[in-house]
């Protein structure tokens, strides 16, 4: 099975050895617009909604009789379906293609190294207080969702003992024609418009 990252979601963005795999692929998974980005007539196809048991089933069943290539955001490796597959099925089985993580799309976007930054996920999880403490000059990247967005999780970090002018930087739509790149404060970012799926950026 082929586990291939297709980026923030531009096509323009997607390795070329990723876009291959994908056309050539006899069997297809992956989201709702993932799919009707890239999929091609004569594909068998599954869509990844919440249920993931229902997918790895599909998966199961539709690998003995052909290889299966499965397509997810950003990179694998970044908190992706990658973690429950590795769960379900030998490593030999799989091979995985990277991708461009909306993490590191969003540091080339604010022309910010990355190689000091926390990177942390709020996407259905939070990480723990220790991993969000604040020393002077300290970057974190981090994954948002729904319940914890680019309104919230300032919130939640100045009263951590974040500074309120402290730099943030909402990443949203990464990628896309109507991409929107907020550069604000902390305390700027939770009066501004809620992203609740963004990169947020701040910089202690
Ligand atoms: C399940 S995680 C997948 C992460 C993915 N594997 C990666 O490497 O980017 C989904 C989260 O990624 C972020 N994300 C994915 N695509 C994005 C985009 N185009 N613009 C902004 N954030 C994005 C959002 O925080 C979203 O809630």
């Amino acid at each position: 099975m082929i586990v291939a990252g297709i980026g923030p979601g531009n096509p323009d963005y997607v390795l070329p050895a990723a876009l291959r795999v994908i056309r050539e692929a006899k069997v297809l998974v992956g989201g709702s617009r993932a799919l009707s980005d890239f999929a091609v007539d004569g594909q068998r196809t599954m869509t990844i909604r919440g249920d993931i048991p229902a997918v790895l089933s599909f998966i199961r069943e539709a690998r003995t009789e052909s290889d299966v290539v499965v397509m997810v955001s950003g990179d694998p490796g970044y908190y992706s379906l990658l973690d429950a597959l590795r769960r379900d099925f030998d490593e030999e089985l799989l091979s995985v293609i990277p991708g461009i993580s909306s993490v590191q799309f969003a540091f080339a976007r604010l022309a910010l190294p990355w190689h000091d930054a926390s990177l942390l996920s709020f996407h259905g999880r939070r990480p723990s207080d220790e991993e969000l403490a604040y020393r002077p000059g300290r970057i974190i990247g981090m994954l948002t969702d729904t319940k914890n967005s680019s309104r919230t999780i300032p919130k939640l970090l100045m009263e951590m003992g974040w500074p309120e002018d402290a730099k943030a930087a909402i990443c949203a739509r990464l990628s896309y024609e109507d991409e929107r790149i907020v550069r604000t404060t902390l305390a700027g970012a939770a009066t501004e418009k809620e992203e609740t799926h963004c990169v947020l950026v701040v910089m202690g």
